[in-house]
């Protein structure tokens, strides 16, 4: 089977390794690709939003699996462009993408499906913003509807700040506070049959200790020894079925993968928010622990077969994954420093730990840094403790200016907090 990948992060460098180690792979091609990808696949220079390009060269290209990694893309219906030039895609149609693009959609799939999630009001005018904040008091949790590439959630005990953010979007979620701890759950979908992957946990923040601003995570690791084993049966009967088969219902269902972000609270597990594709950098924990081949799970979901396919075959290592990040990220990163130290893991560490691309390109000889999240990290190990250390080895490897880093990756895991 050749595939075509799309987009260029350390998720779709993730996706790409998997799909290259698997024996059914012939062909592997990415678009647009990073300067890690470029050495399991072949790059093409498409725009990832672009539905009839992507069309178009997955056509040429005889693919017969295409594979989008991003949220903006799906959003914009390139997953229905492809679909519609008779090529298996994995990913949902621009309708379905809505659970991940719009706030307020998700909310309302969330109460048709009686899928327990935090109280909320959806506000477009001044008097219901300010009504919204009183009703649930502080801390506050303001959400932009639309998509915002990870800056469209403010939670903050600051009234004034929480006012300033629901003000400046046209439309807002406000919420209820979810204390307690975030697990990331992805599950694979045709729009019928619903196969769980294995729970991660992320950080969004972009210093140790939980401080600083949120990012688009900073790393993750894989399995959670602190999490309760029937975690994924739980959230497969209240969250992941119902949600597959109240967008079914209505007409759109969804195929791809459906990520859930949960708050395990006190008085059960919530859902956060969905996303509708894999989670960057969850994904490359997750995917370093899978034993089964991909390309025929990911084909299955999009061909509606999934339920002819095995059970997911689990390796019992854990996997840490820390991103490295440019100077200044996330708020304005500085690009084009070049990267040294890659070719010392690989000649060292490989393959327990491994150097994901994110935000890379090629400059003659050299890497460059190319945006604000650049490498991903990532180590198995017979347990977190070492899995967690092997990707530190690997990362002080790694010389990239001004560059910064979390050290406190599954830290708490590890030991048994
Ligand atoms: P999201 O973009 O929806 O993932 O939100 C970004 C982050 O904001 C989440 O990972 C949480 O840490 C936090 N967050 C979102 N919603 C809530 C909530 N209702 N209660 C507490 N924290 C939240
Ligand atoms: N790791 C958070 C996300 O992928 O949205």
């Amino acid at each position: 089977m050749k595939v075509l990948v799309i987009g260029g992060g350390a998720r779709e460098h993730a996706l790409c390794r998997s799909l290259s180690l698997d024996p059914d792979v012939s062909a592997l091609y990415c678009a647009p690709g990073n300067a890690g990808i470029a050495e399991v696949a072949e790059l093409y220079p498409v725009d990832a939003l672009d539905g009839a390009a992507v069309a178009a060269l997955a056509t040429e290209l005889g693919a017969g699996l295409v594979v989008v990694g991003p949220e903006a893309p799906l959003v914009a219906g390139v997953a229905d462009a492809v679909r519609a030039a008779g090529i298996p895609v994995f990913g949902p149609s621009a309708e379905a993408a809505l659970l991940e693009g719009s706030k307020a959609f998700a909310k309302d799939v969330m109460a048709s499906a009686g899928v327990p999630t935090a109280r909320s009001y959806v506000c477009t005018t001044p008097e219901e913003v300010d009504e919204a904040l009183d009703a649930f008091g502080a801390p506050y949790v303001v959400k932009d509807d639309g998509l915002a590439a990870g800056k469209g959630v403010v939670v903050t005990a600051d009234l004034a700040a929480a006012r300033a953010h629901a003000l400046g979007c046209d439309r807002v979620v406000i919420e209820e506070f979810l204390d307690g701890p975030e697990v990331s759950l992805f599950a694979i979908t045709d729009g019928v049959t619903v196969l769980p992957l294995q729970p991660a946990q992320d950080f969004k923040r972009a210093l140790d200790g939980d401080e600083g601003p949120n990012t688009g995570g900073m790393g993750a690791y894989s399995p959670l020894p602190w999490a309760d084993p029937k975690l994924v049966d739980e959230v497969m009967a209240s969250v992941l079925q119902p949600t597959v088969d109240e967008l079914r219902r209505r007409g759109t269902p969804f195929s791809g993968l459906l990520y859930a972000g949960l708050a395990i609270t006190s008085r059960g597990v919530r859902v956060i928010e969905f996303n509708a594709r894999f989670g960057d950098p969850e994904t490359q924990v997750v995917l370093a622990r899978l034993r089964t081949p991909l390309a025929s799970v990911l084909l299955g979901a999009a061909t509606g077969t999934l339920h002819t396919e095995p059970p997911l075959n689990w390796r019992e290592d854990a996997a840490v994954t820390v991103v490295i990040a440019s100077h200044n990220y996330p708020e304005t990163p500085r690009t084009g420093d070049p990267i040294e130290g890659l070719a010392e893991v690989a000649a060292e560490d490989a393959p327990e730990a491994y150097v994901l691309h994110a935000g890379t390109r090629r400059e003659g000889d050299a890497v460059v840094s190319a945006g604000g999240r650049v490498l991903s990290v990532t180590a198995t190990g017979s347990d977190l403790a070492q899995a967690r250390e092997r990707a530190y080895k690997a990362v002080g490897r790694i010389r990239l200016d001004g560059s910064q880093h979390r050290t406190d990756i599954a830290a708490k895991a590890a030991e048994g907090r």
